[in-house]
């Protein structure tokens, strides 16, 4: 029989008994009840289901769960901190962003793990970082004001 995996999730550890190679994204849905992360292609190339692992943006549609054991994930459902959204959260709220909003997840995670590692961006590393994000209503002129004021 497996061992449980452990892992922690938005600061929380959560141990679960579940098939080690479920897709993670998966797991955080259906198991821990966290909605961000949004299933678009379920193949690891539209970005919707993005999540930050150890702070590095990740897919998790293509993620085994056994491949975060002891590893720290946030979601985007994690990213508000003591009641008030995360800058980038705000700045996507504030340029109205979204069209259907499903891609925003991974917009706005992704744009977050840039933020961590390089804190003061140009707009052609924003560009290039977004680049594998896809949005089907176009709204990548909002999008990009977004991500611009979040980086302000
Ligand atoms: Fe994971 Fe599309 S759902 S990249």
């Amino acid at each position: 029989k497996q061992e449980p995996i452990t892992f922690h999730v938005n600061g929380h550890a959560a141990t679960l008994d579940i098939a080690a190679d479920a897709p993670l994204l998966n797991v955080l849905r259906n198991d821990l009840c966290l909605n961000g992360p949004k299933f678009g292609c379920g193949l690891g190339e539209c970005g919707a289901c993005t999540v930050l692992v150890d702070g590095v943006a990740a897919r998790s549609c293509v993620i085994p769960l056994a491949g975060v054991a002891g590893r720290n994930v946030t979601t985007l459902d994690g990213l508000a901190q003591e009641g008030r959204l995360d800058p980038v959260q705000q700045a996507f709220i504030d340029e109205q962003g979204a069209q259907c909003g499903y891609c925003m997840n991974g917009m706005i995670m992704t744009l977050k793990a840039l933020l961590l590692r390089s804190p003061s961006p140009t707009e052609d590393e924003i560009r290039s970082e977004l680049d594998f994000n896809l949005c089907r209503c176009g709204t990548h002129v909002e999008i990009m004001r977004a991500a611009l004021r979040a980086v302000e």
